[in-house]
């Protein structure tokens, strides 16, 4: 089997590895890619969506796996594209990709499917956003597109909320584009990955991330600092819940629409005093929740993927641990405001019971690896317990340094009472 993964990141550099191995050893492409991900997977010519979707016709690919987002919302849609090729494709198409691409679309998906969310109004300028927060604060302001992870405020009062509404309508920091002004929830957050094929669905391991750049949740949100995954984060009840008044209605809710699925759909939920809550869509599996879950997952994923972009749901090929798995992410000097490339990255020949995946790094020409990006590694461990797993994922990381590395000490442990 010749299967392509889209993407260059972390969360690539795992699931090329978890297909990679997977029963009968596919032979695994990877596009844009990166340096380690090339270890592993083949580099493909092409240098756009249209000339990719030519080079996998043109190599007999079976199977494109999307893993980042904005190869599908991108031109004609990588998926919309790889269907009109025949090419199965683990992703969705653009119209159905817009539950990420736009809150305003998600937002509305929500409230016709009644499906529990917070409430938000849309607003098309800096006026009409202060009318909606009407004076009610802590208030959380979402861009209406994608905007790598920054495209969300949550603004404690009034002088938050003016700096992030001059970034958007006057500045124009991310483009065009309104602003939701949403209802603020409090409660722990959790994300649920499902694999979605048309009607029917397979719940993965749940995980939480941490978004906040400093120790006890500070500073400014980054792309994701670390991950814990573990079926224990969430109970039978609350799965249950949470299968039958979330996950249910949306997968109902796409077919009602038209809303062709197949790929991953990550529900990032809020559990609420009054109950789990969805606060966004994503299309894609999560990062770095997908460096936690993957060590999790066993069996044939690369057999499980390409059954489901051909419609069907095969279960009985995957099976998922019991145990506890931690992600730690190293990164560079000055994220997330900026990037420090070029640090010599020590300790990465060094192994042991862990897994260390590349987000940002490249060759350094003399056979080692250097700083590449704002995330740079993410450590991974896991253990019969959270803290088997925690002290493990820790120690692993202890081993890996480079000038200027950032990471947080508290990824497993906090959040958990
Ligand atoms: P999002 O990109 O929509 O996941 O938002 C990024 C982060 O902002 C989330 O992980 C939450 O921590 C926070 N957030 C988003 N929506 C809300 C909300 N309605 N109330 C409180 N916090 C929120
Ligand atoms: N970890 C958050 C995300 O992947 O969007």
């Amino acid at each position: 089997m010749r299967i392509l993964v889209v993407g260059k990141g972390g969360r690539e550099h795992a699931l090329v590895r978890a297909l990679a191995e997977s029963p009968g050893s596919p032979e695994v492409f990877c596009f844009p890619g990166s340096d380690a991900i090339f270890e592993i997977a083949k580099p493909v010519d092409a240098d756009g969506l249209e000339s990719l979707v030519a080079w996998m016709k043109a190599n007999a690919v079976d199977l494109c796996v999307a893993g980042e987002e904005s190869y599908l919302v991108k031109g004609a849609g990588l998926a919309n594209l790889c269907a009109k090729e025949g090419i199965p494709c683990w992703g969705p198409p653009k119209e159905s990709a817009q539950l990420e691409a736009s809150k305003e679309f998600a937002k509305e998906f929500l409230i016709r499917n009644g499906i529990p969310t917070a409430r938000a109004t849309a607003t098309a300028t800096l006026d009409e956003a202060v009318a909606a927060i009407g004076g009610e604060y802590p208030t959380v302001l979402k861009f209406d597109g994608l905007a790598a992870g920054k495209g969300v405020a949550v603004c404690a009062d009034e002088a938050e909320a003016m700096v992030f509404l001059d970034e958007v309508f006057t500045q124009r920091r991310f483009g065009a584009g309104r602003v939701l002004v949403e209802q603020y929830l409090t409660g722990p957050e959790v994300s649920i990955f499902a694999a979605i094929i048309d009607d029917r669905y397979l719940i993965f391991t749940p995980a939480r991330d941490y978004k906040r750049i400093g120790d006890g949740d500070v500073g400014p949100n980054t792309g994701g600092m670390g991950a814990v995954a573990s079926r224990g984060l969430v109970d039978a009840d609350l799965l249950d819940v949470i299968e039958h008044e979330i996950v249910v209605p949306t997968v109902c809710g796409l077919g009602r629409e038209g809303l062709p699925y197949r790929g991953f759909l990550y529900f990032g939920l809020m559990l609420t005093p009054e109950g789990p809550k969805v606060i966004e869509y994503n299309c894609r599996f999560g990062d770095p929740e997908c460096q936690a879950v993957m060590p999790l997952v066993h069996g044939d994923l690369a057999g499980f993927c390409l059954a489901g972009a051909m419609g069907e749901l095969r279960e009985y090929l995957l099976s998922f641990d019991d145990g506890w798995s931690v992600c730690v992410i190293l990164a560079s000097a000055g994220y997330p405001e900026s990037s420090r490339s070029g640090d010599g990255i020590d300790g990465l020949e060094k192994s042991g019971d862990f897994r260390v995946y590349h987000a940002g790094t490249r060759r350094d020409g003399q056979g080692g690896w250097e700083t590449h990006g704002g995330r740079v590694l993410a450590v991974v461990a896991g253990g019969a317990t959270r803290m088997e797993a925690v002290e493990k994922a820790h120690a692993a990381a202890d081993l890996i340094q480079f000038d200027g590395a950032q990471r947080r000490r508290d990824i497993g442990i906090l959040n958990f009472d």
